[in-house]
């Protein structure tokens, strides 16, 4: 099992609305492809996170890479797991547009990281305890999953 996490910037006509279509399109493939994941949207920018087989998430980030809906892809983290975090999400979504109480703290953290990658406060997501906080906010029923 491999995971994979990057960074983008989302293209400007790439709204809600877009997201949304996307999204179903890559939950059906992710199922099909036994690919999990988190997708977070926060001011403008993408950080996501890629579960599965090794050689099929490289293959889908390739994809990704050339996909014009964003730019700047930089790749954060990536190596062996034993386990999957989001075994039961083709792809868990936030986008930190409401102002959810229970997300200040992932909120906190993705911000620090965005704006100041160096000095991000721990965890940042590379590490894995970041992406197990946003499985449990995302758990934890309180947010509207996309
Ligand atoms: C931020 C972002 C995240 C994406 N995540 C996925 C994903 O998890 N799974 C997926 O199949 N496609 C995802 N896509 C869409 C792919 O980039 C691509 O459009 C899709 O795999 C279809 O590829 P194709 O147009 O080469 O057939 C994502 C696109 C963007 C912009």
């Amino acid at each position: 099992m491999f995971c994979l996490v990057y960074k983008s910037i989302a293209s400007l006509a790439f709204r809600k609305i877009e997201i949304a279509e996307m999204l179903e399109k890559a939950r059906d493939f992710n199922a099909k492809n036994d690919i999990t994941g988190c997708l977070i949207y926060y001011k403008g920018e993408f950080l996501q996170y890629l579960e599965g087989n090794q050689i099929k998430v490289l293959e889908l980030f390739d994809r990704i890479k050339s996909d014009n809906r964003h730019h700047t892809v930089e790749l954060v983290s990536y190596g062996k797991i034993d386990t999957r975090e989001f075994e039961d999400w083709s792809m868990a979504y936030e986008d930190f547009l409401g102002d959810n109480d229970t997300l200040q703290f992932l909120k906190l953290l993705v911000a620090s990281y965005f704006e100041s990658p160096d000095e991000a406060m721990e965890p940042n997501p590379t590490s894995e305890y970041f992406w197990r906080t946003a499985k449990r906010l995302l758990k934890s029923g309180e947010l509207k999953k996309f």
